[in-house]
């Protein structure tokens, strides 16, 4: 649908890379747990000259002139998003989900307070405090874990002895690899002994909460949630942040900016707005529903064929493969033997894996891409073959040949948003 031919005019190097990605991502199976494809219209509401435009400050107060129609999409952005997550303030500027996260914290702690995450091999993300980041000189990082990494419920009770001895200003609820659902109610009756502020950081899950399909942070009380714009919202790159009060809000806004950033991304905020304008159509509710039909299906493929997942199944959009004890060989040669074959997924750590972050035990996948292609269960099945067959035939380059094409005669069932 787009042409790019100013594009390949005035710089063919970018145009042919360009048109290569278009085609791996059209003639692959997308199974990265964090990816996505929007539409053509938040693609259109990307690139366009709101680039153009400086606008420090938020709607109706602002530091440059020439805000009629800036104003008109941020307020646009901010109003959908609040109707979409019942949320009393949005904040849509954030660059990212790591953005987010660091102007959360600093809006809600003074240097040196402490927060409670999740542990990272448990589930957590690199802003929940793991010690390459920024984040670990400047704050505490205490943590929580599963009480049963068969079944995946949290510790609760540790978690209650741990808020009740470090006393963290922020109780942090949320994931980037953790397939079940997190029990908000019970984290917020712990926040409330000691007085801490509950975040939930929903990058991963937010399409989910919008399409109805998880549980809302805010429905047990959370007073703050962050996230990423794309992964299961389906929009574009980028971050926000989510109040139940109002008041807090202005916190939130005070610390994005002036705090943190400088200019909003306009286009990207454009883009952010329609994207929550689809999600608040029925039709994104039953999209949801899919990605985790979807998901529970194929855990249950693999399990049957005995492989092991991390919790024994999920509740979410994603699922963790423990390629260790399932095929004795680690995650990361899952990982490269199935991008041999146009399948896309990533290595990740397994709980208290006693291998190294570069070189863990499993891989994590999940189903949002390929649920916007239209796939559905019986396609689960198929591409849960695809992904044994890979694995078993990985030493027979000839095997992996016949199985590339298999899988690019399959993906073009199966168009692409704005490419095919
Ligand atoms: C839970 C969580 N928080 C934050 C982020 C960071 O988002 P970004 O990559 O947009 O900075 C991620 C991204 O993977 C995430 O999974």
């Amino acid at each position: 649908m787009f042409t790019y031919t100013d594009l390949l005019a005035a710089d063919p190097d970018i145009y042919h890379a360009l048109m290569g990605e278009m085609k791996r991502q059209s003639d692959g199976v997308e199974l990265i747990a964090s990816e996505n494809y929007v539409s053509p219209a938040v693609m259109e509401a990307m690139g366009n000259v709101f680039n153009n435009k400086y606008s420090e400050g938020f709607p109706g107060k602002r530091y440059y002139g020439g805000q009629e129609f800036t104003d008109i999409i941020e307020t646009l952005a901010i109003e959908r998003a609040k109707k979409l997550f019942n949320a009393g303030h949005a904040n849509v500027q954030p660059h990212a989900g790591a953005p987010a996260n660091v102007a959360m914290y600093f809006a809600l702690m003074e240097p040196g307070d402490t927060v409670m995450g999740m542990d990272l091999s448990h589930g957590g993300h690199l802003t929940h405090g793991h010690p390459v980041t920024y984040l670990t000189k400047i704050f505490r990082f205490v943590r929580y874990k599963m009480k049963d990494v068969e079944t995946g419920e949290l510790d609760y009770d540790e978690m209650r002895k741990v808020a009740l001895a470090e006393k963290p200003k922020i109780i942090l609820a949320g994931f980037s690899a953790y397939p079940r659902e997190v029990n908000y109610a019970k984290m917020k009756a712990i926040a409330d002994e000691i007085g801490a502020y509950t975040v939930a950081d929903m990058a991963h899950i937010a399409g989910l909460i919008a399409g109805k399909q998880l549980r809302n942070p805010f429905d047990d009380g959370f007073d703050v949630i962050t996230t990423t714009t794309h992964k299961t919202l389906r929009g574009p790159r980028g971050g926000m942040i989510l109040t139940r009060e109002a008041e807090l809000g202005k916190k939130m806004d005070k610390s994005v900016f002036p705090g943190f950033q400088g200019g909003p991304i306009m286009q990207m905020i454009a883009a952010k707005a329609v994207a929550f304008g689809e999600a608040l159509k029925p039709e994104f509710q039953e999209y949801a529903a899919q990605i985790i039909r979807n998901s529970k299906h194929l855990a249950k493929f693999f399990m049957d064929r005995h492989v092991k997942l991390v919790t024994n199944g999920t509740d979410n959009h994603l699922m963790l493969i423990d390629c260790m004890q399932s095929f004795g060989i680690p995650g990361g040669e899952v990982e490269t033997v199935l991008d041999r074959v146009g399948m896309t997924l990533n290595k990740n750590m397994i709980p208290d894996d006693t291998r190294k972050p570069m070189d863990p035990s499993g891989v994590r996948l999940g189903t949002p891409a390929i649920t916007t292609r239209g796939m559905k269960e019986k396609e689960m099945d198929i591409l849960g073959e695809f992904i044994l067959r890979a694995i078993e035939k990985r030493s027979d380059p000839r095997a992996l040949e016949s199985l590339h094409s298999d899988v690019q005669n399959f993906c073009r069932k199966y168009p692409v948003p704005g490419i095919s």
